[in-house]
């Protein structure tokens, strides 16, 4: 099969774990005869500093133009503290989930066992853990109006919601959830938002054609204790957007590192892949950042090419060198490995070269 992939490096450490998920890929394309062609686009930091713009329209061609994008990560601290900047990398992320109508933002979370003692929780908690978070990605507070008036002295992040951005998450939420355990928890603010009241409602409503599937609710607040105290309990959990990025963030903590976290956003006929860390500009070019939540994301562009042999491979391959050790430094700060060398062992598996390999 032949597939146009778009890859955006971003910033910071975007660069280094991207090129290990696309040696997984060229490995993949070599085992299974299929040809990838990358085409690359600017966003981001990067883009701001070769055409004042954080998402240029030749990356959104790009985009457009590919069947899926490879994106590593966007930030720059020469822009965080600085109120008065007028462009701003992470703007050049929203635009173009805006612009491919990505709503659907994927986030599984699983632990591995050979990692669950690195964890900061107890193991007894983390034993287990399999769920999947379904953020709403191209709604809610990140695209309302933001303004400051009242001379500075007042600002204003506007949080809205439709009936129709709900229902279309939901149904892929309840989708996944008969394909798994069959339980959905609707994450939310009921007790105080209107937006989470209708979430509330329109879910209810979505959750009568998925009679198979069990509802419940939990507020914001609660579900961030009970990812910790008991992660094991979730399934699926659908969630808008804000909450949604902190909960995986937090995901990270169970399973030993935000660094082994991945993503896909779908929503129009281009999906849309990324690690959930970000930027790390400390690490860039220290060729020691995690570069498994790439590659597990490339993983699920696998999946969404009808690829489900190639993607289980990528992922038997990240298991294997987990659990030989193979690690950065993130998981094992005296024990570690390179990001570079883990990319090439991943792919060394991919190609059948490391013979007596068992997982
Ligand atoms: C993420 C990131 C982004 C977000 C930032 C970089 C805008 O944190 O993908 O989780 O908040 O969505
Ligand atoms: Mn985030």
């Amino acid at each position: 099969m032949k597939k146009k992939i778009a890859v955006i490096y971003g910033d910071g450490i975007g660069r280094e774990v991207t090129e290990q998920a696309i040696k997984a890929l060229d490995a993949v394309a070599e085992v299974y005869n299929h040809t990838f062609i990358y085409e690359r686009g600017l966003l981001g930091a990067e883009a701001i500093d070769a055409t004042g713009e954080p998402l240029p329209h030749k990356t959104i061609d790009i985009a457009k133009k590919s069947d899926a994008v490879l994106f590593g990560a966007v930030g720059d601290p020469r822009f965080d503290n600085n109120p008065a900047a007028k462009v701003r990398p992470e703007q050049g992320i929203l635009a173009i989930r805006k612009e491919l109508e990505l709503y659907s933002n994927i986030r599984p979370v699983v632990s591995y066992k050979s990692l669950n003692h690195l964890s900061p929780l107890k193991l007894r908690n983390i034993e287990q853990v399999d769920f999947v978070i379904y953020r709403e990605l191209s709604s809610g507070i990140y695209f309302g109006e933001h303004y400051t008036n009242n001379n500075g002295g007042t600002a204003h992040d506007v949080c809205t919601y439709n009936v129709h951005e709900i229902e279309r998450i939901a149904h892929s939420a309840f989708r996944t959830a008969q394909q798994r355990h069959k339980k959905l928890h609707l994450v939310d603010k009921a007790n105080v938002m209107e937006t989470s009241r209708l979430w509330r409602k329109t879910v209810t409503e979505v959750a009568r054609q998925y009679s198979d599937v069990e509802l419940k609710f939990m507020y914001i607040d609660n579900a961030a204790m009970q990812l910790i105290i008991n992660p094991g309990q979730f399934d699926v959990i659908l969630t808008e957007n804000l909450f949604g990025d902190i909960l995986s963030d937090e995901s990270g903590a169970i399973t030993g590192s935000l660094g082994l976290l991945p993503s896909a956003s779908l929503g129009s006929k281009i999906g849309f892949f990324e690690p959930v860390h970000g930027a790390f500009n400390e690490a860039a070019g220290k060729d020691i950042a995690n570069p498994v939540g790439s590659i597990l994301s490339a993983a699920m562009m696998l999946e969404f090419f009808n690829m489900p042999e190639e993607a289980d491979l990528v992922k038997q391959a990240v298991s294997w060198t987990l659990n030989s050790g193979f690690v950065t430094r993130d998981i094992d700060s005296v024990n570690y490995y390179y990001t570079s060398t883990i990319g090439d062992l991943i792919s060394d598996f991919i190609l059948g070269k490391i013979p007596d390999a068992v997982n």
